[in-house]
């Protein structure tokens, strides 16, 4: 945690400017200070040719930023109804997915197929994409052949263009600011979401539509709980997920940097956000099954390390986080 911010934070000055690649590509393991080299860049979807990536990539895009009126469940052909929410990917991937730290998808496809922890297993970036589609969607998951998929995987290619397999792009993710020692305080949290996010996510966190219930439009601001938001499988369920994208984006518009809220502020209205009612999704209890590798803040069990299901949501992380160590390095032992 404390290195991306480091580095990150040595890079900002840098955004703009060209990346050495080679001078990456020299070094198999990048120090973090060669890492903040990295420039943060947006390749241009709309400079490409009408031809048949061009479109395909553009689609993908759409898809992204228009989920809901192309594959929600208020579209007209029930075929296309795989999301069963109306967000869009872009709800929570930012800026069409390319904002610094609004997790961008620029560095993505260089990265899979890995090994995801959630299911024990290697899977691919459709199979990531599957998951915020049952989760982040709290739908179904898209056919892994189809057009739709097809798209957003191109348009997640051309974001990483130039980005080397296996190498880390820094502004990846939603940040990572300092965790407390303390467990955060949804009570506090409720204040800060009164004076800082009502105004646009509604006093009672529903947001605001853009069109009519069966009109497919999504949302203005959209909701952050209820029956039409993410599930609670979805990796915004979890704290720090939620606690760094709060503290880096919100109030919508502010940048990676020049955060609005202080971090203890991100984190108490974060457990706010999560003990809100929301769809929820079966079969969590199959998650992680090596359990030692359930993170720290996951909000289900079954758990390892003894700590309650109220200290998993809320922290504090680093108990827990070293007990894990410890029965870790007692299972190394003992094989
Ligand atoms: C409610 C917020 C939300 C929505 C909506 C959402 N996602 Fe995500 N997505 C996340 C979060 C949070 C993560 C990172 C989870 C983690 O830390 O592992 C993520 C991760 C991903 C990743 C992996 C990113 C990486 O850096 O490895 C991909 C790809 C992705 N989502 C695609 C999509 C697509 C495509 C859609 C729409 C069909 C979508 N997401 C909708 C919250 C969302
Ligand atoms: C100025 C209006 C505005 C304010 C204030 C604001 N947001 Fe948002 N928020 C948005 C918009 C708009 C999006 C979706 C971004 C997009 O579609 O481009 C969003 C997205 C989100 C998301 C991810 C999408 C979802 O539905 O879950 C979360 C979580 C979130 N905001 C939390 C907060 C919190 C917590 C606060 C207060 C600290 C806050 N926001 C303040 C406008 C706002």
């Amino acid at each position: 945690m404390p290195r991306i911010l480091g580095t990150a934070c040595g890079g900002v000055a840098l955004v703009g400017l060209t990346m050495a690649l080679g001078a990456l590509a020299a070094s198999p393991s990048p120090t973090p200070a060669t890492a903040s080299l990295a420039a943060w860049s947006v390749p241009d979807v709309d400079a490409l040719p009408e031809d048949a990536w061009g479109k395909t990539v553009r689609y993908g895009r759409d898809l992204i930023t228009k989920t809901y009126a192309l594959i929600g469940p208020e579209v007209a052909d029930p075929a296309k109804r795989f999301a069963g929410n109306n967000l869009a990917c872009g709800s929570c991937h930012l800026e069409a997915g390319t904002k610094r730290f609004g997790l961008p998808f620029q560095g993505v496809y260089a990265d899979f197929p890995n090994y995801r922890a959630r299911s024990g297993s290697v899977g691919t970036i459709e199979d990531r994409i599957e998951g915020c589609m049952t989760r982040s969607m709290n739908g179904k998951p898209l056919p892994p052949l189809g057009a739709e998929m097809t798209a957003m995987v191109a348009y997640m290619k051309f974001l990483s263009d130039g980005r080397l397999v296996g190498a880390a792009t820094p502004g990846r993710g939603p940040g990572a600011m300092p965790e407390l020692d303390r467990a955060a305080d949804p009570a506090h949290g409720r204040e800060v979401f009164a004076q800082n996010c009502a105004a646009c996510h509604g006093a009672d966190g529903q947001g605001q539509r853009a069109g009519a219930v069966g009109e497919a439009q999504g949302y203005t601001f959209p909701p952050l709980w209820g029956p039409d938001s993410f599930n609670d499988g979805a990796g915004m369920d979890r704290l720090s997920a939620a606690a760094n994208f709060i503290h880096s984006n919100m109030p919508n518009g502010i940048t990676w940097g020049a955060p609005a809220l202080s971090a203890e502020d991100g984190w108490d209205v974060a457990a706010f956000v999560q003990a809100q009612p929301r769809p929820h999704k079966d079969k969590l209890e199959q998650d992680y099954p090596v359990r030692l590798e359930r993170p720290v803040d996951s909000g289900f069990g079954p758990y390892a390390d003894g700590f309650s299901q109220d200290q998993h949501r809320l922290g504090p992380f680093a108990p827990i986080r070293a007990e894990i160590k410890r029965l870790q390095s007692g299972e190394a032992r003992t094989q």
